[in-house]
């Protein structure tokens, strides 16, 4: 991983969806690197092997409104707080009860634990980050309930902002292009998919999780400390080609 110049040394981080060695695990580490005391959660009943010992750990339903809150209730102190719980299934989510159930997940979820962790960030000037996707921006015929619901997400992202910043709290998102974890794992047994993304990407190349994890650190640390309700595209320029 590229050094990082940030310090988070005193910093409480939680980076919720961190269990599968994806984007979030990649945010956490970068976070705890950086001298931060990060806690993360998942909904597997253990984090991925390499993550194992290495953060505090909380299997954690996001739809399920009573864990969230005795969550935050059992929390202390919390300056950023980073949702990055989501799911989709290509393909599948024109069934309804899969697209409510995306949406939960995606949406309410986000909207759940910003809610139950508003005071802590309050106590803190603290910060939060949305984990969107450039499906805010696209339609997504495979993934409607996905794309509606990362969209919302920066919405949600924009009003929070203006809500709490009174409250001393920056609320932004990042927008992540086409990367390599588990979540894209099925998109990317399609080759012709594969070989289209690169193709049509600037850079040339999938994103890997770490590449999310720098503009997060940015996002909470003092230098973008002018920032409020922004969504930063992070995908090698496939958005703007
Ligand atoms: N991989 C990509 O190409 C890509 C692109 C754009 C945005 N994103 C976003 O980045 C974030 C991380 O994605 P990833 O690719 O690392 O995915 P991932 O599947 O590796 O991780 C998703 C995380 O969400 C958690 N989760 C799933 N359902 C949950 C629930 N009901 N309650 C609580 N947690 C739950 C999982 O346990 C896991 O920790 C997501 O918000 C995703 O939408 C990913």
């Amino acid at each position: 991983m590229m050094p990082m110049h940030f310090d988070f040394s005193g910093a409480s981080v939680l980076v919720v969806g961190a269990s599968r060695a994806g984007i979030g695990a990649a945010i956490a580490r970068a976070f705890q690197t950086a001298g931060a005391s990060v806690a993360i959660t998942g909904a597997e009943p253990e984090p991925a092997p390499e993550d194992r010992g290495r953060f505090a750990y909380t299997r954690l339903d996001v739809t399920d409104a009573g864990a969230v809150r005795a969550l935050a209730e059992a929390t202390d102190r919390l300056d950023i707080l980073v949702n990055c719980a989501a799911i989709t299934a290509r393909g599948e989510e024109m069934a309804p009860a899969f697209f409510e159930h995306v949406v939960n997940v995606n949406l309410h979820g986000t909207f759940r634990m910003a809610e139950a962790f508003h005071p802590h960030l309050k106590a803190r000037s603290g910060v939060l980050i949305n984990i969107a996707s450039m499906y805010a921006m696209f339609g997504s015929p495979r993934n409607p309930a996905y794309g509606a619901s990362k969209a919302a997400v920066v919405q949600l992202t924009k009003s929070l902002a203006i809500a709490w910043a009174a409250d001393g709290i920056r609320v932004n998102a990042v927008a992540p292009g086409f990367v390599v974890t588990e979540q894209s794992a099925r998109s990317r047994t399609d080759p012709a998919h594969v070989a289209a993304v690169n193709l049509r990407t600037p850079m040339g190349r999938w994103g890997q999780a770490e590449d999310i994890a720098g503009p997060v650190l940015f996002l909470a640390s003092p230098a973008a400390g002018f920032m409020t309700g922004a969504c930063l595209p992070i995908d090698g320029g496939y958005s703007i080609a």
